[in-house]
């Protein structure tokens, strides 16, 4: 039983680690009766750390409840689940939300932001649940929008956004906590193509250079492409893998580029190389200072590392 100083304390493990692993985990609904639904039948799995795995199945196939399972939105009728060894299915309300609000982040396909807050305040939002300090909050957010390449749109609001900019901003509100895993149920379901390629280009950078993992639903076979691995769900069962693809991307792919680098385009040096320490000095020079936020000195200072994307997770 991890005690409650492990519970909240951040580990980062190395890339490859395990980081969720699934025992012969099933969700059943209307147990014992005449329309018993088994979303999720005896399923094992293992999620490693920094790799983006997707899950590819029909319609009713079981995705979302998997996924649900794995981000403790919902507990499993039979078998278990482990967040690096600790026991989810053993885990309270309390030690869960703690767990999902530390360790996980979640992308949907309706982008689910509040249209009330611009996009610096949706992300922003997380950060003020999780108690971190206003000047760390505000450097993060911009740090963590210029990454999605919404640098030029901190002020809009989710209406005055295009769908694929909506997403990029619940992404980057996914990342505001620094997550070990990322939770992406149809993510580019509402976007056009090209714009769910660019999507799932960031997925594969936040992957690669981030250290986060990502667990994908799709109906997308194009899109395992970029993953790590992707899996077949059928009829509430991991029915078959498909390893690590060898793959040329698409010509299409070959001409999307980012506005902005992983630190933002000013911190490139002459070889297009991130210069490092730079983004957080050049984010205070020009800080962005929403309405609402009249951010107080006596608020908790923040962590060393919190302008960073992450720290390194080797
Ligand atoms: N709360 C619930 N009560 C009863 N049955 C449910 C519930 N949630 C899901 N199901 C059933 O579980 C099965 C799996 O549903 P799930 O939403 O996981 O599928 P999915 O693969 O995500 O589908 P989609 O691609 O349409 O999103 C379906 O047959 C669904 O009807
Ligand atoms: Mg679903």
């Amino acid at each position: 039983m991890a005690t409650t100083a492990e519970q909240g304390a951040k580990t980062y493990g190395n890339v490859g680690d395990d980081l969720i692993t699934i025992e012969a985990a099933s969700r059943y609904y209307y147990i014992g009766q005449e329309n018993e639904v088994r979303a999720v039948d005896g399923v094992t799995w293992k999620i490693p750390r920094g790799r983006f795995l997707a899950l590819r199945g029909r319609s009713g196939s079981g995705k979302t409840t998997l996924l649900n399972l794995v981000g403790g939105l919902d507990q499993a009728t039979e078998g278990r689940l482990f967040f690096e060894g600790r026991d989810m299915t053993a885990m309270g309300d309390r030690e869960l939300t703690k767990l999902r609000r530390h360790e996980m982040g979640f992308i949907f396909q309706t982008f689910s932001l509040l249209p009330v807050l611009s996009a610096f305040e949706n992300v922003e939002l997380s950060m003020r649940i999780a108690g971190l300090g206003g000047r760390a909050r505000r450097a993060r957010t911009r740090e963590l929008l210029e990454l999605v390449g919404l640098g030029e749109r901190m002020t809009h609001r989710p209406f005055e956004l295009s769908g694929g900019e909506q997403q990029r901003v619940s992404i980057a509100r996914a990342l505001a906590n620094e997550p070990s895993l990322l939770i992406a149920d149809e993510p580019t379901g509402a976007l056009d193509s090209v714009t769910g390629l660019e999507i799932m280009m960031l997925f594969r950078r936040i992957t690669d250079e981030g250290g986060i993992s990502i667990a994908m639903a799709t109906h997308d076979p194009a899109l395992s492409q970029f993953t790590d691995d992707t899996l077949l769900m059928e009829d509430g069962r991991l029915s078959r893998a498909e390893g690590p693809l060898d793959f040329d991307l698409p010509d299409l792919v070959q001409h999307i580029e980012f506005d902005h680098g992983l630190h933002g385009d000013e911190d490139l040096d002459e070889n297009g190389d991130p210069v490092e320490g730079a983004a957080a000095e050049a984010d205070e020079a020009e800080a962005v200072e929403p309405a609402a936020d009249a951010a107080g000195d006596d608020e908790p200072p923040a962590p060393a590392n919190d302008s960073e994307f992450r720290p390194p997770a080797q």
